[in-house]
């Protein structure tokens, strides 16, 4: 067992990746050590964005990683694992749960998870890797302008018990990551496309080139997203580049 080997469990945090970053900086804890919070005074998502989660409602934390047998530029394989490891917890309480390009969590066509990763790369090799997970469990009602957030509550209409949300879902990423411990990245990318939202079906997208429908044929090592667009064209995209609308 890797993820879970280390457990840092505090009540109130500014953020979680803030926390396990600082913490990069005057030890070299163990890898697969999770920093979880009750509540973040400022939790972070996607770049300018912020992470909404009610006090003792959600799972939030992070988890040091030293994938140092992944070089920098293919670091989103990390995310792959990371995100079908969610998948995979998700999938076991609600039916329609899917991956959302790059690594948000659906269920339909809302949001119920989000991963933040925040790496630090020396020369050709990994440094560091902090994910940062957000999963709704218990909330009932969000109240930031979060586009579409949903949580395992609201859909089921049951109460969880988050410790033991958390140990499962510990195990789950964990699972997942060993995958790629022991070299079996391409099981991992086979996965991550068959449980990818809208992949293979007729989409429609925003770009820099504006509105647009096409298909999502793959997404690439590095993370970006190809399209076929209906003009025959294939579109690469890097993440924040395109958006679905639907
Ligand atoms: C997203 O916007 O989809 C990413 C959300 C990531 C939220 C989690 S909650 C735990 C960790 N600490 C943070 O400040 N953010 C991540």
């Amino acid at each position: 067992m890797t993820i879970g080997i280390k457990i840092i469990s505090e009540e109130q945090l500014t953020s979680t990746n803030t926390y396990a970053i600082k913490l990069l900086t005057v030890e070299k804890p163990p890898e697969g050590t999770i920093i979880r919070a009750g509540y973040q005074l400022a939790g972070r998502g996607q770049p300018g964005t912020s992470w909404e989660s009610e006090k003792d409602k959600n799972l939030l934390f992070s988890i040091i990683l030293y994938p140092d047998m992944i070089r920098p530029d293919q670091q989103f394989i990390v995310s792959m694992a990371l995100s079908l490891g969610i998948h995979d917890f998700v999938s076991r309480y609600v039916p329609h749960s899917a991956i959302k390009w790059p690594n948000d969590i659906y269920v339909k066509d809302d949001k119920i998870a989000g991963i933040l990763i925040e790496s630090s790369t020396m020369g050709e090799k990994i440094h560091y890797l902090v994910a940062g997970i957000g999963i709704n469990i218990n909330q009932e009602k969000f109240v930031s302008h979060a586009p579409n957030p949903v949580s395992l509550k609201q859909i089921t209409g049951k109460e969880f018990d988050l410790n033991k949300c958390f140990g499962e879902l510990a195990q789950d990423l964990d699972n997942r990551y060993s995958f790629l411990k022991y070299d079996k990245t391409e099981e991992i990318k086979k996965e991550y496309h068959k449980n990818l939202y809208r992949f293979g079906k007729l989409s429609g997208f925003s770009g820099p080139e504006g509105a647009f429908t096409g298909i999502i044929k793959k997404v690439d090592d590095d993370g970006r997203l190809i399209i076929l667009k209906g003009s025959g064209e294939i579109g690469h995209y890097y993440f924040k580049e395109v958006e679905f609308v639907l």
